[in-house]
């Protein structure tokens, strides 16, 4: 009887210990690796001041991370004879700047080696890219673990553009996240580009009766036409995200509002009246954003992955 308590008792304490090292904190890393944000703000900085598209490329990749898997840096892993990994997976093509990842991985290995994870570098970077575009600024949580397993297969689970509100609402919910967290995290395309592939669809046999999207404003279809024709041979012609490509602000909805958006994905926040709601308060309000972004990236960057802290974040050991 007893030996079954103390077993009882073990494992009771062992599960609970489980929990706790998954559960995330902002001074995860104080006594393990004080210095560790830093280094990833200063490769972030480095690398954004030489190439101005790095920002929306990390905060992207965050958001990838996270939805498969959980955010375990399993976006990261190359893929190897064996394995094609998710960032071969198509819609992860686009996916870019690794490096700023590698080169604060290799900052922080240099000062507390095996500490920190990748999961963690990609988190806190999304958070700099965004801080450095003019957005807010906000403590990271930290302490996810690097997972093994990467699946081009996976990347399916992605939310493709072309998605409407039901789908994008279940793919959004299936992690935990509220109608509320899309619209909000939607305005992460406040930042960066996006190829003609990925709004083809509304401006060219949108259907059976329009060739554009009709919620789509004509004049900015037009342009959109000129730059993306129907039979584009220029595979890296696409558009900014709103008007201010480079700066974090709340135009990407003042633009939605007035039918400016690229994706089918965007437009879909204004087919209900809660959520056209949220997107006019965010287009009066930067201040309302700015708040509501923090904690809806702070929710999507807890997904819980991965088991270990990777030495390479490119590969498993
Ligand atoms: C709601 C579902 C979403 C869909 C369907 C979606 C889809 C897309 C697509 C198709 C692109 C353009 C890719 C290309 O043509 O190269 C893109 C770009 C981008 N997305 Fe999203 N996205 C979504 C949510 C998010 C979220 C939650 C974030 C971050 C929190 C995010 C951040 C970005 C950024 C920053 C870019 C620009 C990337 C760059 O310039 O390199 N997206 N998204």
């Amino acid at each position: 009887m007893a030996a079954l308590l103390l077993l009882f008792a073990s494992l009771l304490i062992s599960s609970l210990l489980h929990v706790s090292g998954n559960r995330l904190s902002v001074d995860y890393y104080a006594e393990t690796c004080p210095h560790a944000e830093k280094a990833v703000t200063e490769a972030v900085r480095q690398a954004a001041m030489n190439d101005k598209t790095v920002p929306a490329a990390l905060l992207r990749m965050h958001f990838h991370d996270c939805f498969i898997r959980g955010c375990d840096g399993s976006v990261l892993l190359d893929s190897t004879k064996n394995n094609k990994a998710e960032k071969d997976g198509p819609p992860n093509m686009s996916l870019h700047a690794f490096y700023v990842i590698d080169n604060a991985k290799k900052a922080v290995e240099e000062m507390c080696p095996g500490v920190v994870s990748c999961a963690d570098i990609v988190a806190l970077a999304a958070r700099d890219a965004v801080a450095l575009s003019g957005g807010p600024t906000w403590e990271v949580p930290k302490g996810r673990k690097d997972g093994r397993i990467s699946k081009a297969s996976d990347t399916q689970l992605l939310p493709p553009p072309t998605f409407n509100f039901s789908q994008l609402k279940q793919s959004f919910s299936q992690r935990g996240l509220s109608t509320k967290d899309l619209v909000t995290l939607s305005g992460a395309h406040t930042i960066g580009f996006a190829h003609c592939s990925s709004f083809q669809n509304r401006i060219h046999n949108f259907d059976a009766t329009h060739d554009i999207d009709p919620s789509m404003n004509p004049t900015f279809a037009a342009r959109l036409q000129k730059v993306c024709p129907k039979h584009n041979k220029a595979r890296n012609a696409g558009s900014t995200m709103d008007s201010t490509g480079t700066k974090f602000d709340n135009v990407y909805y003042k633009m939605l509002l007035e039918g400016k958006s690229l994706f089918t994905s965007d437009e879909a926040l204004l087919t209900h009246r809660r959520t056209k709601e949220l997107a006019s308060l965010y287009a009066n309000s930067q201040e309302a954003f700015n708040e509501a972004f923090v904690k809806s990236i702070i929710k999507m960057g807890s997904l819980p992955g991965g088991q270990e802290v990777r030495l390479n974040c490119r590969m498993v050991r």
